[in-house]
């Protein structure tokens, strides 16, 4: 038989196969998901996430110093207040928890970027994503509180801020409040295409924030769809968004992939806690190499498109991609 192409030429040793390779990443683009809470002295261990943690702010700053250790430079902040409402109001109180773990984490650790996610969940006392009417979410009365909780993380330091409600014309309420208080250079993250999932059952026991009735059916998108996630996308751009969230990740590298190659912008992908407590279950009942799984899975949502990921690998990636297992 004669033929001439040789695929492994390319294979023969490392360096050849470092050479040729497609996709390359660096921890400039990982995020790490982070949960903040009130009290002192407190680092709680989230059950459902063996690894991840629940800080109080003076346990957050001890955490924080691990993160730039590891390389990672940025955080996305997750704020658990001690008293919930059926308006969410500890979300822009300027004394919450988030604005009041922002202006410490700014003075101290100035050179990490802080990423905020704005959302009603974790401070509504039903645990809904907005302001309830009767039993259903009332989309433009959200839309108001969704806007001032943007400004006060601003105001309180955040660098940039992560929308995750899935209320329709948040992007834009949020961008025009933002530039009417005047902070124009600050960019919005639009966890644009979020899919309700069962994936994020380990972060609602994080932050304690599943809902108190029915489910987020009727804000979050429905998994069997595709072109709703290209909808979604278009819209959030058009809106303001700067930089277009996917999320879950694994089970979604076609969407990924999809929005990716329709979109202006950098897109995202939030590898949620469902998929974090998978690989760490099988890895310490030892049915799985750890590292290696979080290598290659990483690798695969850049693969399919993604230049940020969010992770709470976020660390470890770091430093695996440092010691050059990946790259
Ligand atoms: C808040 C929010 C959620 C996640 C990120 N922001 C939970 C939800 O929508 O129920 C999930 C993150 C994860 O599972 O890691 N709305």
């Amino acid at each position: 038989m004669e033929f001439i192409h040789r695929s492994r030429r390319l294979r023969a040793n490392q360096m050849i196969r470092d050479m040729v390779r497609e996709t390359r990443i660096s921890k400039n683009g990982l995020i790490y998901p982070m949960f903040v809470m009130e009290g002192t002295g407190i680092k709680e261990e989230i059950l459902s996430m063996p690894g991840q943690y629940r800080y109080s702010i003076d346990k957050w700053m001890e955490a924080l110093e691990e993160v730039t250790k590891s390389g990672v430079r940025q955080v996305m902040l997750f704020g658990i207040p001690d008293h919930k409402d059926a308006c969410g109001s500890g979300a822009w109180q300027e004394d919450g928890i988030i604005q009041k773990a922002l202006q410490k984490a700014k003075q101290q650790f100035p050179n990490l970027y802080y990423i905020t996610d704005v959302c009603m969940c974790e401070y509504t006392s039903h645990g809904h994503c907005g302001i309830l009417d009767g039993s259903y979410v009332d989309n433009d009365k959200t839309l108001e509180v969704l806007a001032k909780t943007a400004v006060s993380h601003v105001q309180a330091g955040a660098d940039m801020v992560a929308p995750s409600d899935m209320m329709d014309g948040r992007v834009l309420a949020i961008r025009q409040a933002l530039d009417k208080n005047h902070y124009v250079t600050t960019p919005i993250m639009s966890y644009a295409v979020k899919y309700s999932s069962s994936f994020y059952g380990p972060f609602r026991d994080a932050a304690d924030s599943a809902p108190a009735f029915g489910d987020r059916k009727t804000y979050q998108m429905d998994f069997h769809n595709r072109k709703e996630a290209l909808k979604e996308a278009l819209t959030d751009v058009e809106e303001g968004a700067d930089i277009i969230m996917v999320k879950p990740g694994l089970p979604y590298l076609d969407i990924l992939r999809e929005v990716t190659d329709h979109v202006n912008v950098p897109t995202a992908v939030y590898s949620v806690s469902g998929e974090y407590s998978m690989i760490k279950a099988a890895a310490m009942a030892g049915y799985v190499d750890e590292a290696a799984l979080v290598c290659e899975s990483a690798v695969s949502m850049f693969r399919a498109g993604a230049s940020i990921l969010l992770t709470y690998y976020a660390k470890e990636l770091a430093v695996y991609i440092e010691e050059g297992r990946i790259g």
